[in-house]
């Protein structure tokens, strides 16, 4: 099958068609994907009804899995609902029940609802997610997307010169701090230590420079707090303007992959304590630091 991409936004995302994720993918029709995503950042495919292992399977065309685990969220491995490759996006807990309103683990996961870049609290970043759509509330439950590379070409010169060089924390405690989530254990902290991060990337193939903002982003190295928070917040603002944002309306086996690199996402509110939202994820591990650590 030829790999057939429409782009539907006026500066990125793409919809795919010819390819089904439930077989192997040809060399060419992995190519063509990798392209594609190089050019629109995000695809979408639409009635892919895969099971995890084809998941798995199909995202492996495109580098090593990034393990979800202690590094990335408070769930403990004897509550996990799903396997070891699989980042749980759904408001499920291990039997399938919709997590009560104070059930903590829903608190933590409605940091999702901030704008972000999945694992930006990762000294080696992810590349792509891959978000399988298996079961979708009747209303709500969108997941924006925002245009990194559009959103840093539109800044003014002066600007691009002073960011240029700048260096970021990322860190869950920031992002949750931000919704007031601050009960975290002496271990959850010392998992979610800050990293840092370019504030701009050069993506490696197109050469084109991108913003690197995050939720997770909570200072910015050398300056005064209150200036960093407000000057990310102001790029924020600013970085997501309709312009730069597309809006998924998700169908049931949509699955979408997007380039942490070059996008942002945000999931909308729906019903969360009575209506199913089970969405899977699939992570590719990025291949380099965007900067050099901290010791
Ligand atoms: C994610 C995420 C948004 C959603 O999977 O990384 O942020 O729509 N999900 O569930
Ligand atoms: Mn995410």
């Amino acid at each position: 099958m030829t790999v057939k991409i429409r782009q539907l936004h006026p500066v990125f995302v793409g919809e795919v068609d010819g390819v089904d994720l439930k077989r192997p993918l040809t060399p060419d029709q992995v190519a063509a994907i990798d392209a594609g995503m190089d050019r629109y950042a995000v695809l979408i495919f639409h009635d892919q009804d895969i099971t995890d292992a084809q998941q798995t399977a199909f995202s492996r065309n495109f580098g090593d899995l990034e393990l979800p685990g202690a590094a990335s969220n408070i769930t403990k491995p004897a509550d996990r609902r799903l396997g070891p490759e699989l980042a749980d996006v759904s408001n499920l807990d291990r039997e399938n029940r919709v997590f009560d309103r104070t059930d903590r683990h829903r608190m933590f996961n409605l940091g999702n609802r901030l704008w972000h870049s999945d694992s930006s609290f990762r000294a080696i970043p992810a590349k792509y997610s891959l978000l399988s759509a298996r079961a979708i509330p009747a209303t709500g439950g969108n997941t924006e997307f925002a245009d990194m590379r559009a959103a840093y070409d539109a800044l003014d010169d002066a600007t691009k010169a002073e960011i240029e060089d700048l260096v970021c924390e990322h860190s869950l405690i920031y992002s949750r701090g931000l919704l007031g989530f601050d009960e975290l254990s002496d271990d959850e902290k010392a998992n979610f230590k800050p990293v840092r991060q370019r504030l701009v990337r050069t993506h490696p193939v197109t050469g084109r420079k991108s913003l690197y903002l995050s939720a997770h982003a909570g200072t910015i190295v050398g300056w005064p707090m209150p200036e960093a928070r407000i000057f990310l917040r102001d790029l924020m603002e600013d970085a997501t303007k309709p312009e730069f944002v597309h809006i998924h309306e998700w169908h049931p086996h949509d699955l979408v992959i997007w380039d942490n690199r070059q996008t942002m996402h945000r999931v909308r509110r729906f019903n969360d304590t009575t209506e199913i939202r089970d969405m899977r994820r699939t992570t590719i591990a990025g291949d380099a630091p965007t900067v050099t650590q901290a010791a």
